[in-house]
């Protein structure tokens, strides 16, 4: 049977380094919907829509082709042709991403599509993000929730981030928007049958070992 390998986590928890890795050492697809909940936002941004329009918003999305490269080692997303895949991490992509995330009707039109995208891979496939264990795959062979320590997170993000960003900057996008995402999807609490992965003392490798002994069958 067709391997589909669930991860949910909050920021910094490491989650789209260990879910690639996964997918890497597997000989699986990946699919990040968090890079499409962010290139949703960026269309949100660039076509300078109201973002407290739910509606407009929605309806934009809706119209939206996104052409999603499932490959783990290049990962690209573009949208009506554009590929956005280093603009959807820019700081002003992550402020705004919780108010399009929140909106019900874009979450409805996205879970479909990663529904879909999931289907129709014929090698197995690696899905992260905040509601796959519960929502968009709760029937997946493997299912876990990568966690770690606020501190350890946001030390990650700051990692990533490099020395261009200040500490209250990193603490402000991982424990605000935490907060703000916690209001749709349940992420610091694994439903039944999930499995808890700490990650706050352990390196990418052994993290991603844990998960692919997950997987064995
Ligand atoms: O940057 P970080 O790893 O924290 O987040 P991400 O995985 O790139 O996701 C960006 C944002 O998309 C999150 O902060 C959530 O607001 C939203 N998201 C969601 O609501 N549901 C998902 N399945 C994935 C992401």
């Amino acid at each position: 049977e067709r391997l589909v390998v669930a991860i949910d986590g909050p920021s910094g928890s490491g989650k789209s380094s260990t879910a690639r890795g996964v997918a890497e050492r597997l000989g699986l697809d990946y699919l990040d919907t968090g890079a499409m909940y962010r290139a949703a936002t960026w269309l949100a941004l660039h076509e300078q829509v109201d973002r407290t329009d739910r509606h407009r918003v929605s309806e934009l999305v809706a119209r939206a082709r996104f052409g999603i490269d499932l490959d783990p080692r290049t990962a690209t997303i573009a949208v009506d042709g554009v590929d956005v895949t280093t603009a959807i991490r820019e700081p002003a992509v992550s402020a705004a991403v919780s108010s399009v995330a929140t909106n019900l009707e874009v979450r409805h039109d996205l879970v479909a599509r990663q529904q879909a995208l999931i289907a129709d891979s014929s090698r197995g496939i690696v899905v992260e993000g905040r509601d796959i264990t519960t929502v968009v795959a709760p029937d997946a062979q493997v299912r876990v929730l990568l966690v770690a320590d606020p501190a350890a997170r946001v030390a990650r993000r700051r990692a990533e981030l490099g020395e261009t960003v200040t500490a209250d900057d990193v603490t402000d996008q991982v424990i605000r928007r935490d907060a703000d995402d916690s209001t749709v999807a349940a992420f610091t609490e694994a439903a039944p049958g999930v499995t808890v992965v700490d990650s706050t003392h352990a390196g990418l490798d052994e993290v991603i070992g844990r998960i692919c002994t997950l997987a064995e069958p």
